[in-house]
């Protein structure tokens, strides 16, 4: 890789819910931002060949690839700027997913932590170890390597909980790589400590499946009601608040600025009341996302818009991923058989070609003659006294072909070549 090449972000977030406070702070955001850098290309997509794996719900899965990928657009991801796609509008993925399952060993699969998860959860329930998981599920690292290498990322964004499956795409890229030569770089996890954890309502790190989310394009209203259930504690309006620990406060911290959290830490230790406090984490919140929140709604109102969008993303992404994939299928051997190198042909040119017989006469000379492919003699030497220069001159004539070689060999004849001639012929012909 030369230092002019532009280091290439990828990540993609899995298609199976509704975008909430967590996933634009902690994916959206950071995204968009990073996409404006210089000297970068990003790819971002919508993993909705994952959802599959965790959702068996078409019209969920329609619709929260509309409302992901709507958020994105909402919150300023230029698509004329990144490579901006859905996963399964590139058929090139599932095809590099099998190529990299046939050099991923099924012990590095048996690894992965969400697989060894499922398998733990059965065994406390005393059901059969593979009990519910789909090959799915256990193929899920595969088809994410095949996402990052398909692009040859330099560099991928993701949760701490996937940073095992960079490590594997490591893996299969190089046993990929050892066997078929450097097609693929080998991806590096991005984790942004101070963005990757949003607390939910709860205090627990904001998820859906924890039932502790801040809604990101909801009514106001029910933002409003979502923030009132933030848990606090009892300290009465006057009584010094801590922020160590308050969820609300690195809420708030994960929107403002450094001098607007510098100003809420003040306002704890004098006393806040947390009615007040969760009023201001909500006009803060409100101010980031109200402008955006239009754009968002447009877009879901025009699904026809959306698709249009993503297919175009989708072209770009494949105007990559095709002519690569065409070099992955040549490197491993599925080529066109019009390019096969032809089967070697047995040597029948005994048949079509003169032949050399050398031998030593009484007196110790060298000589050699030459016969046509009948049989008949072409060509008696004179004497050598090195049978080592009667060889030259011999390997310098069976590089003629037949025709030159009858040719030659009648010009021999007519000027009575002597061994010193003839040596010096082949020599100079660097034999
Ligand atoms: N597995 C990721 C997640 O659940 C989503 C994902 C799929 C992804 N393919 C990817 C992230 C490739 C980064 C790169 O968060």
């Amino acid at each position: 890789m030369t230092s002019t090449q532009p280091l290439r972000f990828l990540t993609g977030i899995t298609t199976t819910g509704t975008p909430h406070l967590g996933n634009y702070v902690g994916a959206i955001r950071p995204t968009v931002q990073a996409s404006k850098r210089a000297g970068t290309e990003n790819f971002y997509f919508l993993a909705d060949y994952h959802a599959l794996i965790k959702c068996d719900e078409p019209a969920r899965i329609q619709r929260s690839t509309m409302e992901i990928a709507a958020c994105w657009l909402a919150a300023g991801l230029d698509p004329e700027h990144v490579y901006f796609y859905r996963q399964s509008d590139i058929p090139e993925i599932p095809e590099l997913t099998w190529l990299l399952t046939c050099v991923t060993g099924k012990g590095l699969l048996n690894r992965a932590h969400a697989y060894k998860a499922a398998m733990d959860r059965n065994a406390a329930a005393g059901a059969e170890q593979d009990d519910g998981v789909t090959a799915g599920l256990f193929m899920y690292p595969v088809l994410m390597a095949a996402d990052i290498v398909m692009f040859n990322a330099h560099k991928v964004p993701v949760g701490r909980d996937q940073v095992q499956h960079i490590e594997m795409t490591r893996d299969m890229a190089s046993s990929f790589n050892h066997l078929y030569g450097e097609h693929f770089t080998l991806p590096e996890a991005v984790i942004d400590d101070a963005v990757a954890l949003l607390p939910g309502l709860d205090g627990r790190k904001m998820s859906k499946s924890y039932d502790n989310v801040i809604a990101l394009f909801a009514p106001p209203e029910t933002i409003r009601r979502q923030i009132a259930g933030i848990v606090t504690d009892s300290r009465a309006p006057g009584e010094p608040k801590e922020t160590e620990g308050s969820a609300l406060f690195q809420i708030y911290q994960a929107f403002a600025s450094e001098e607007e959290t510098a100003a809420l830490r003040k306002a704890y230790a004098e006393g806040i009341g947390w009615g007040d406090a969760k009023q201001l984490l909500f006009e803060r919140i409100d101010r980031e996302i109200a402008p955006m929140r239009e754009r968002y709604q447009a877009l879901m109102d025009n699904p026809a818009e959306l698709e249009k969008i993503l297919l175009s993303g989708a072209a770009k992404a494949r105007a990559r991923a095709t002519p690569f994939m065409a070099e992955l299928r040549h490197a491993v051997g599925l080529r066109s058989l019009a390019s096969a190198p032809a089967e070697k042909k047995q040597k029948v040119a005994k048949a079509t070609s003169a032949s050399f017989k050398q031998y030593v006469e009484e007196d110790g000379n060298f000589h050699f003659k030459v016969l046509d492919p009948e049989g008949a003699t072409l060509y008696l030497s004179p004497a050598f006294e090195s049978g080592r220069d009667a060889g030259k001159v011999v390997a310098f004539l069976k590089k003629k072909d037949l025709a030159e070689l009858r040719e030659f060999l009648a010009a021999l004849q007519k000027s009575a070549a002597t061994a010193a001639g003839l040596l010096d012929t082949a020599s100079n012909a660097g034999n």
